[in-house]
């Protein structure tokens, strides 16, 4: 029987509260990107020490996303960052020299997730070329004024049984979590407040606390 894994991961550089909720279980990952590491703060130096630790908690993959004006530019800077751990996977953009660059870096044997996928032949690129994930935003893709979940659901299907799967970015609600996973999707990246959010119902506190209070008059 084929069964479904459904993986978490956290979108954050924060590195306390990626540890935290590596530490609970309830991740299996971390992705960044460059905006990620200047809104938490994270300049390049620290990345090996970030993914040391991260890794060190269970992290089994910690993507950074490579960078530059050319292709070469690109692949150089991601052997950069794959000399860090064996477990940094690469991000690069959906751009004609990203994909190039990640084309490249699936040949020399790196896990590669091409990122901000807007279009349904660029998953089918991205495929053709062997990257492990896509990454579609869906957030942004809304904000644009498309229908991000329909367009998300059509990559899904085209890469369907390619190898390359869809790792869905730029979810700013849980339920958003829930169409996308209702599409076939299994792996969510989030911050860490709306992974958290998702854990949580009021009826689910309110019968916590009925459990614990009749718990009161069963322990001996
Ligand atoms: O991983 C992509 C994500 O960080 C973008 O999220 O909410 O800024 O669109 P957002």
């Amino acid at each position: 029987m084929n069964t479904r894994r459904i993986r978490w991961y956290a979108d954050s550089a924060n590195e306390g509260e990626v540890l935290r909720l590596l530490d609970e279980g309830l991740v299996c990952g971390v992705t960044t990107n460059p905006e990620i590491l200047r809104a938490d703060g994270v300049t390049l130096g620290r990345l090996p020490e970030l993914a040391r630790s991260w890794v060190g908690h269970g992290a089994e993959e910690v993507f950074f996303q490579t960078w530059g004006s050319t292709a070469d530019e690109m692949v150089e800077h991601a052997r950069e960052l794959l000399g860090i751990s064996p477990r940094v996977c690469i991000k690069a953009p959906a751009t004609e020299i990203g994909f190039s660059a990640a084309a490249r870096l699936v040949k020399e044997g790196a896990t590669v997730l091409v990122t901000a996928v807007y279009n349904p032949v660029q998953a089918l690129a991205a495929a053709s070329i062997g990257a492990r994930y896509i990454a579609p935003y869906l957030g942004r893709l809304d904000d644009a004024g498309y229908d991000g979940a329909g367009i998300i659901d059509t990559m899904a299907s085209a890469v369907a049984g390619t190898g390359t799967e869809v790792l869905a970015a730029s979810l700013r609600s849980p339920d958003r979590i829930l169409d996308l996973a209702q599409c076939g999707v299994n792996a969510f990246t989030a911050k860490p407040a709306v992974l958290r959010q998702a854990l949580r119902a009021e009826a689910s506190d309110a019968s916590a606390r009925a459990f614990e209070e009749a718990m009161e008059s069963v322990v001996d």
